[in-house]
């Protein structure tokens, strides 16, 4: 099977860094300057041109699928009030594309949320995208690694290049450069999991978009509970890699940590400052601040 069709959306996490905010409301649907944070990786992946869209989600996480359903009441009361600019932003949510649902019933991990979608992905290949990362870029991350994926149809990992002071955060690669691609793809040979900065392998960190093949459910299925109880996808990976190539992806474009409270901040101020309607403003609302008196 030569091209992705099919992107998987694992939102089943309990997003506990966000509580008190995510006890009532999935971590999913916090607002990035208008837009709840899972409608940025929905977009990229459509402008990538996947069609197929599968949402991993998990108890008290209906918002979620409301949000990509119709909304007729809300339809209704804005055309009687001739809104019809809201009218047509709400209805560009529905009208963007089909998801499919299908729940993890218990959060035991990345790997787990993505064995749960098994038999609606079957035997293809796959997109995988974590909504916490969101990615600025002129050619959308997930565009970029499916031309890596249709020229040498392997399994593709997104990193980019991280601080030595947080290397200890994220799954690194130990990787060979391949020849040409202006040095962007990686053989992958190894991959530690948080590793301390005197054991990293680079300095080049897994983030959340990736293209699999789907002798990962069967791997997956063999991997046990690693670190906090959880079926850990790097573990599936690791595993993964004795029996098939797997090439790292350094992108084109900026990454946003939307998942953790300073991160979220970070990018609610810069996504903030480019928005077309209010950037100017916030732009001279930041000025006026005098930092000193905070
Ligand atoms: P994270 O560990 O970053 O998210 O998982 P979390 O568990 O929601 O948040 P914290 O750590 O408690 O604050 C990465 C991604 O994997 C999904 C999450 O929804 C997130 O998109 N995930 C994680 C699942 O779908 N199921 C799980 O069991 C675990």
């Amino acid at each position: 099977m030569d091209r992705i069709r099919r992107a998987l959306f694992p939102a089943a996490g309990l997003g506990t860094r966000f509580l008190p905010a995510t006890k009532a409301q999935p971590k999913e649907m916090l607002v990035l300057v208008d837009k709840p944070i899972i409608q940025y990786a929905v977009e990229e992946a459509v402008n990538s041109g996947l069609t197929n869209l599968v949402i991993i989600t998990g108890r008290g996480k209906n918002a979620i699928e409301d949000h990509f359903d119709v909304s007729f009441e809300l339809e209704r009361i804005l055309e009687d009030r001739g809104k019809s600019d809201l009218l047509t932003l709400v209805r560009a949510v529905s009208d963007m594309v089909h998801i499919a649902y299908v729940r993890q019933k218990e959060a035991l991990g990345l790997g787990h949320a993505i064995l749960v979608a098994r038999d609606l992905v079957g035997c293809e290949p796959f997109a995988v995208l974590l909504g916490d990362d969101i990615i600025d870029a002129e050619i959308p991350c997930m565009r970029q690694m499916m031309d890596i994926y249709e020229r040498y149809k392997a399994s593709v990992v997104a990193i980019m290049e991280v601080p030595a002071a947080e290397v200890s955060r994220y799954g690194i690669i130990d990787g060979i450069p391949l020849e040409g691609n202006d040095g962007r793809v990686f053989d992958v040979k190894r991959m530690v999991e948080k590793p301390r900065i005197e054991n990293s392998p680079s300095h080049l960190a897994i983030i959340g978009r990736y293209i699999l093949t789907p002798a990962i459910f069967d791997v997956l299925e063999k991997t046990g509970r690693g670190a906090g109880g959880e079926i850990q996808l790097t573990d599936g990976l690791q595993n993964l890699l004795a029996q098939e190539r797997i090439l790292a992806y350094r992108f084109r474009g900026k990454r946003y940590d939307a998942g953790e409270k300073l991160g979220f901040l970070k990018t609610t101020v810069e996504f903030a400052l480019k928005n077309k309607d209010i950037g100017r403003e916030f732009r001279s609302y930041l000025k006026s601040l005098n930092l000193d008196e905070y």
